[in-house]
C-alpha cells in the first residue's frame, strides 16, 4: 500500500533568548523525526508537554516549515497549507461571527462550490456531528463539546484526505470526551480519512489509534511506534474493561515516563524487549 504520509527526518529549531550569555541561541524543538502513514491509517501521538508535538503538526499542515527534512502527502512534496488536510486546534478557533452552518460552509466557500450543493454538504455534516437544529447559533451560543463537533464538520465537509488534530478534546469534561471519542471513531469508520491525533491521555491515545507514537523529551522525536491491535469498532466503555487495553495503556505510561525522565538517553535493551512483547500479547 502506498504510505498516505511521508515524514523525512524533520527538524525544527527556534532563535531563543539566553539572558546570561547576552545572545540568541538555537532551540532544537524537533530532531530527525521520520514517520511513514498509511492511507485511511489512525496514528495518536504522546509525548511529554513540550516535546515538540504542535510543532510537528504544524510543520505537516504546512503552516510552518521545517529547518531541515520533508513532507510528502500522496507522493506530493508540502510546500504550504492546503486543502488536502484539515487542522483542528485545542481552541476551537471557530469564527465567531459566523453561525454554525456557516463556520461549517467555510472551506467550501473557499473552494467555490456552489451555494446548494453547499448547503448539502453542510446539512450532512452538521447531522454527522449531532448537531442538527443548532445550524443558526452563533459558537458563543454552544457549549464547548458543540464547538468542537462544529470545528470537527467544518474540517470533514470540505473533503481532506487527512485530518491534523492537536489535542481537540483537552478543554471538554470527561463524559463530553467520550462522546465525542466514540463520534470521531464512528465518522472516521465512515470516511476513512488518515488521521494524526496528539493528546495528553494516554487512553485516549490506544483507544483511537492504529497506532501510538511515543516520542521523547525535547528534543522531540520518535521514542516508540505501537500497534494497537485491538478489534474495531470500539467505543469508550467497552475498552474500559478490556485488560489487553489497559495493559497497552500501562505500558506506554511507562514509555512515557522514561522518556520524560530520561531525556537524552538512548532506549535501553529491555526497553526494546518489553516493546516486541506488546504486539504479541494483544
Ligand atoms: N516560536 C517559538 N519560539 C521559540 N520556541 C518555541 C516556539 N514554538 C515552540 N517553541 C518551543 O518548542 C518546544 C516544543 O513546543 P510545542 O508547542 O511543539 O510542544 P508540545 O509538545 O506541543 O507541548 P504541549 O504538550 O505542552 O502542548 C517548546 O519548548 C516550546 O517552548
Ligand atoms: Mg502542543
Amino acid at each position: 500500500m502506498e504510505n498516505k504520509i511521508e515524514l523525512k527526518g524533520l527538524r525544527q529549531s527556534f532563535n531563543v533568548r539566553n539572558k546570561e550569555k547576552r545572545c540568541t541561541e538555537e532551540f532544537v524543538a524537533l530532531e530527525d523525526f521520520s514517520l511513514s502513514v498509511d492511507d485511511g491509517e489512525f496514528i495518536t501521538i504522546v509525548g511529554p508537554s513540550g516535546c515538540g508535538k504542535s510543532t510537528l503538526l504544524d510543520i505537516i499542515a504546512g503552516l510552518t516549515k521545517p529547518k531541515s527534512g520533508e513532507i510528502f502527502i500522496d507522493g506530493r512534496k508540502v510546500s504550504g497549507p492546503a486543502l488536502d488536510r484539515g487542522f483542528i486546534m485545542q481552541g476551537y478557533a471557530l469564527f465567531p461571527w459566523r453561525t454554525v452552518e456557516r463556520n461549517v460552509e467555510y472551506g467550501l466557500e473557499v473552494k467555490h462550490v456552489p451555494k446548494r450543493e453547499r448547503r448539502d454538504i453542510c446539512r450532512y455534516f452538521i447531522e454527522l456531528v449531532g448537531l442538527t437544529g443548532f445550524e443558526e447559533r452563533y459558537p458563543n451560543e454552544l457549549s464547548g463539546g458543540m464547538r468542537q463537533r462544529v470545528a470537527i464538520a467544518r474540517s470533514l465537509a470540505y473533503n481532506p484526505q487527512v485530518l491534523l488534530m492537536d489535542e481537540p478534546f483537552a478543554a471538554v469534561d470527561a463524559q463530553t470526551r467520550e462522546i465525542l471519542q466514540d463520534e470521531l471513531l464512528r465518522i472516521w469508520e465512515a470516511t476513512k480519512k488518515t488521521v494524526i491525533f496528539i493528546t495528553h491521555s494516554i487512553e485516549e491515545a490506544v483507544l483511537l489509534a492504529d497506532r501510538v507514537v511515543v516520542m521523547t523529551a525535547s528534543p522531540g522525536t520518535v521514542k516508540r511506534i505501537l500497534d494497537i491491535d485491538l478489534p474495531r469498532p470500539r467505543t469508550a466503555s467497552d475498552m474500559r474493561i478490556s485488560a489487553d487495553f489497559n495493559w497497552i495503556s500501562n505500558r506506554i505510561w511507562e514509555l512515557l515516563q522514561s522518556a520524560a525522565a530520561v531525556k537524552t538517553s538512548k532506549p535501553s535493551g529491555q526497553d526494546l524487549a518489553s516493546e516486541i512483547s506488546v504486539s504479541a500479547r494483544l
